[in-house]
């Protein structure tokens, strides 16, 4: 594949993210033009295009993939969707980022990945705050042997007031599979096990609780503006996941979720490490810890320049990864596995009462 290629990219599902993410910087791409958008909401579907400029329009994902023939499709839908439209959108050629979660069961993710590897295309998770400045800067450290063996770490997304769209498919079981886990869940897990190098997960205990949401407290956030109460109070979701994974090797992951919570906002990723500790923070923080000339010190690093959102890193790491360049840094299938092999057995721990031996 060369790098002259021109890409031409669908997007299914026409919603929040779609609008105010994907289409957008697809479209700062170079030799990447978004050529058809999708929503069953056909009038939505056109108010989207005609904001962005996409010339063509569909309220269903088959004709569009059938007619169009996109090189790239975006999977951008309720949860429930991903498995078979991505599917879809591989069996008919295309290169698939899918948002997250990838999909609801680990089978159903690993089937999805086999999809893609027998038709020799790409599959990648739009799970992007790996490219926040503080995680990359993390990482460079990880990479120069900063934190020696990291042997625990703790990583947490707790919102003060943040169940998303309330009453709509996010509250809803049968649209979105879970809550919090599956929501946030698999972004908390990749900002920690991202700086860890991915080890395999052994053992998993978990518990989940829906706190909040059946009172119908602690609504704000990602999409509060257009998913109103008033469109319903459907809410048989989780809000909150707690965990602890062990990995081969002994490795311990602490891992906190939660919608909402009577504790102030925290979204932290701590590393431990023989030689080196850190507290990895929202987006302008991490603060390094060690021992240096037999004295505690903590240091801060100042962030280079980033090239962009962490979301347009991720769209143009998957762009230059169609391109040819293979160390472009994508999440991988053997990383989104673990993902939800984590979720898997977190959900499975918290209705089995018991911890999940893998
Ligand atoms: N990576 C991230 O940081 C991030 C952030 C937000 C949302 N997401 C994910 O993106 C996905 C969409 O979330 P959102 O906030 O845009 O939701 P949304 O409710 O704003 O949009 C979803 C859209 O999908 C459409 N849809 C439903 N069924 C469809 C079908 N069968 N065919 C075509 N379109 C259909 C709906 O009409 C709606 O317009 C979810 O999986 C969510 O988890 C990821």
């Amino acid at each position: 594949m060369s790098s002259s290629q021109a890409w031409r990219v669908a997007v299914i599902g026409a919603g929040t993210i779609s609008q105010r993410v994907h289409i957008p910087l697809f479209q700062k791409q170079p030799n990447t033009t978004v050529v058809a958008v999708c929503d069953v909401n056909a009038a939505r579907a056109q108010a989207v295009a005609a904001e962005t400029g996409v010339a063509h329009v569909y309220s269903d994902y088959e004709t569009l993939l059938a007619e169009q023939q996109p090189d790239i499709a975006v999977v951008a839908a309720p949860n429930v969707f991903h498995k078979p439209m991505a599917t879809a959108a591989l069996e008919a050629g295309a290169h698939v980022l899918c948002e997250k979660p990838v999909a609801l069961t680990y089978s159903d993710a690993q089937a999805m990945f086999a999809t893609a590897a027998a038709r020799q295309r790409v599959l990648t998770v739009g799970t992007h705050f790996r490219f926040t400045g503080p995680m990359q800067a993390a990482k460079a450290h990880a990479a120069a042997g900063f934190f020696g063996r990291i042997y625990a770490a703790r990583t947490v997304w707790q919102r003060r007031n943040g169940i998303p769209g309330y009453g709509s498919w996010f509250t809803n079981r049968d649209l979105a599979g879970g809550g919090a886990l599956l929501d946030i869940g698999v972004h908390t897990l990749d900002r920690a096990l991202y700086i860890m190098n991915y080890p395999q997960p052994k053992r998993v205990s978990g518990v989940m609780g829906a706190e909040f949401g059946p009172r119908g407290r602690g609504l704000g956030g990602w999409g509060a503006d257009i998913h109103s109460p008033s469109s319903g109070t459907r809410y048989d979701v989780d809000d909150l996941a707690w965990a602890q994974v062990l990995f081969e090797g002994g490795t311990v992951l602490q891992f906190q979720v939660a919608w909402a919570a009577n504790y102030p906002e925290n979204f932290v990723t701590e590393i431990f490490g023989t030689e080196g500790g850190a507290r990895i923070g929202g987006q302008d923080s991490v603060e390094l810890y060690s021992m240096l000339n037999g004295l505690e010190v903590k240091t801060e690093t100042q962030l280079p320049p980033q090239k962009g959102s962490s979301y347009e890193q991720l769209i143009g790491n998957f762009v230059s990864r169609l391109n040819g360049d293979t160390q472009a840094d994508i999440v991988t299938p053997e990383q989104a596995l673990v993902h939800v092999k984590i979720v898997d057995a977190i959900t499975r721990s918290a209705s089995e009462g018991r911890e999940i031996v893998l």
